[in-house]
């Protein structure tokens, strides 16, 4: 008698301290620490990890050659670019740098850290190039051990320009998916990796290459949950709004289907503080200090 009251009470205690931990936060850094350091580059990585982020949120294209590069467009923006002879980049040509039209050699000759950003008035202007995703792996892996942080959890986008893309921006959506997975696999990355898109059709090929691989599906438009899980066709494992999207009932519909919920891209402090006010798994910002300032205290 006195031994299963032992055990039950056990049991009981067990459950209840389980019942009390609270779910794990995530503060992605959006395209690394962009608030500070140019965007999708090692830097910015190393930055939004010593100011706090948990996970980093990176954009990835492929090259002629087949690599996988870590950037925001298929091309070099007008807006952050140099190229090999440091020349800017005018706006109607940008998308004529191409980068699935060019070797990975012929990527890294352009600067895309010098000229800083207009909408990001801090950030440090550096000599940088768009680096590949296996060297980000890497190189981060060195800098959380050199400097004793834990190790991230990493977003990847796999960005497309939809149906009109496939073959001029990047591969059609089965080799592209491959690619991908081959360097997160390659890099032993499969168990701290989530795959996001807005192109539902990434999705699906992941899903049919790893079942196991952790999904999000980010979402812009103003369809609703309900349509927008009905066009990709299954559950996955993040729904991904834009943070003006974010109220109690998106919330509730997303706890009711088992789904976790991580906006983007929250910079401001007064938008931080009312998400705080919402029961979510996560947030993606530019500016991660911020992000812990207000969600951690
Ligand atoms: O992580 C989501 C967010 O990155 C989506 O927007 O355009 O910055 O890639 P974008
Ligand atoms: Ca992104």
């Amino acid at each position: 008698m006195k031994k299963s009251f032992l055990v039950l009470s056990l049991i009981l205690l067990t459950v209840s301290s389980f019942a009390q931990t609270p779910r794990p936060f995530s503060i992605e850094g959006h395209r690394g620490a962009r608030g500070y350091v140019p965007e999708n580059t090692i830097p910015s990585f190393k930055k939004a990890l010593e100011q706090g982020a948990d996970t980093l949120e990176l954009d990835v294209v492929i090259t002629k050659d087949g690599k996988v590069v870590v950037s925001h467009e298929a091309w070099f923006s007008s807006l952050i670019s140099l190229d090999k002879d440091s020349n800017r980049i005018p706006a109607d040509k940008q998308r004529e740098n191409n980068i699935y039209k060019m070797t990975y050699d012929e990527v890294k000759l352009f600067d895309v850290g010098s000229i800083g950003h207009k909408d990001f008035p801090q950030q440090e202007k550096m000599k940088v190039a768009k680096p590949l995703l296996k060297d980000v792996f890497t190189e981060i892996a060195k800098f959380v051990k050199a400097n004793k942080l834990a190790a991230p959890r990493y977003n990847v986008e796999i960005k497309t320009e939809g149906v009109a893309g496939d073959d001029v921006f990047h591969p059609k959506m089965e080799p592209f998916t491959r690619m991908v997975y081959d360097v997160i696999k390659d890099g032993k990355m499969l168990k701290h990796v989530i795959v996001q898109s807005f192109d539902v059709r990434v999705l699906q090929e992941l899903r049919k290459i790893d079942s196991k691989l952790p999904l999000a599906l980010l979402v812009g438009n103003k369809d609703g949950i309900e349509k927008n899980l009905e066009r990709l066709g299954f559950v996955p494992d993040t729904y991904s709004p834009n943070y003006m999207l974010v109220n109690a009932a998106l919330v509730a519909a997303c706890r009711e289907k088992g789904l976790k919920i991580i906006p983007w891209t929250v910079n401001g402090v007064a938008d931080l503080e009312r998400m705080k006010t919402f029961d979510l798994d996560g947030i993606i910002t530019d500016y991660p200090d911020r992000a812990v300032k207000v969600f951690k205290r």
